[in-house]
């Protein structure tokens, strides 16, 4: 029996000596500004109702918090009560309620609850595709515009942990989590978790949390993940952010596991961000997957991974 059950991320937090740097990066990354909560911080937004997804304070850079949305105030004030804390408003666009709680590696995870959604932003449809198979456009040209991606939400974030044994325990106990895939080493040692949300029978995206060990490294944040409206808009993207002379890591591929469209940037300071699209989907019912590093680590089609990828 878990003390909350985390419904979906609601956003990541970084610290970077230049917020009109990272607002400007961010931008054709593909977010939107949010709305001014009049504190300093730089959030942005996404298409879809969450108030803000990204955010951003001024300082040396580096990530700094994620958070994870719960249902209930009641729910917030058990995670309280287990910490020795307490639950505080939530400032920024939409209001609400935080909880703050730092994991064994001492990341900074905060539960959040009440915050008033946003209008969404128009999303667009995409246009249908036409296989071999079957033709879905007739009578119609497809055209897309490179611009920035369309973002349409936060999906996951992946973290670099010391111990995944505590920090899985640490993480379940407090959110009710479930794990999608177990990437064990060849010696039978768990080597990553992909954590999706529980939510009964409502399907929900094949992993929100990864931990995994990364052999040499310290515990450390390794990317944040972005939904955008579909492959068209990623490639489109993709183009937009070449042309505008940001850093590159890995893609376009697919994934094994989770099965997503992925394109990987860094923001001006390094830090890793996923664009992704067409991922797996699946309820409470869905057993936990065991495979290895080989699978966690390829992709169905795609570039192989830079070498520094897995650390
Ligand atoms: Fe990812």
């Amino acid at each position: 029996m878990s003390l909350s059950k985390a419904i979906d991320i609601a956003s990541v937090r970084f610290s970077a000596p230049d917020l009109q740097a990272m607002r400007a990066f961010l931008h054709d990354f593909g977010l939107r500004v949010a709305e001014d909560a009049g504190d300093g911080v730089l959030r942005m937004r996404g298409l879809g109702p969450a108030p803000f997804i990204h955010e951003t304070v001024q300082g040396d850079a580096g990530f700094v918090a994620l958070s994870l949305r719960v249902s209930t105030l009641a729910e917030m004030q058990t995670l309280a009560d287990a910490d020795g804390t307490r639950v505080e408003p939530l400032s920024g666009p939409g209001g609400g309620h935080v909880v703050r709680m730092r994991d064994p590696d001492g990341y900074r995870v905060e539960a959040v609850c009440g915050d008033v959604q946003a209008s969404p932003l128009p999303t667009p449809s995409g246009c249908p595709w036409n296989s071999a198979a079957r033709q879905d456009r007739t009578g119609q040209t497809k055209r897309i515009s490179t611009e920035p991606a369309h973002i349409v939400r936060l999906g996951h974030v992946v973290l670099g942990v010391s111990d995944i044994t505590a920090t899985w325990a640490w993480w379940q106990q407090r959110f009710g989590l479930l794990v999608s895939d177990e990437v064990r080493t060849p010696d039978g040692d768990v080597a990553s978790l992909f954590i999706r949300c529980d939510r009964g029978t409502t399907a929900v995206d094949h992993h929100t949390l990864n931990f995994a060990r990364f052999p040499g490294s310290p515990a450390r944040f390794h990317h944040a993940a972005f939904e955008v409206s579909d492959l068209d808009d990623l490639m489109a993207g993709n183009r937009f952010l070449a042309e505008r002379g940001h850093v590159h890591e890995w893609g376009v591929g697919r994934h094994i596991l989770g099965s997503q469209v992925f394109d990987y940037w860094r923001d001006p300071w390094g830090h890793r961000l996923e664009h992704w699209t067409d991922g797996d989907l699946f309820d409470a019912n869905a057993p936990t997957n065991v495979t290895d590093m080989k699978t966690m680590m390829g992709c169905q089609w795609g570039p192989a991974p830079p070498g520094n990828f897995a650390s």
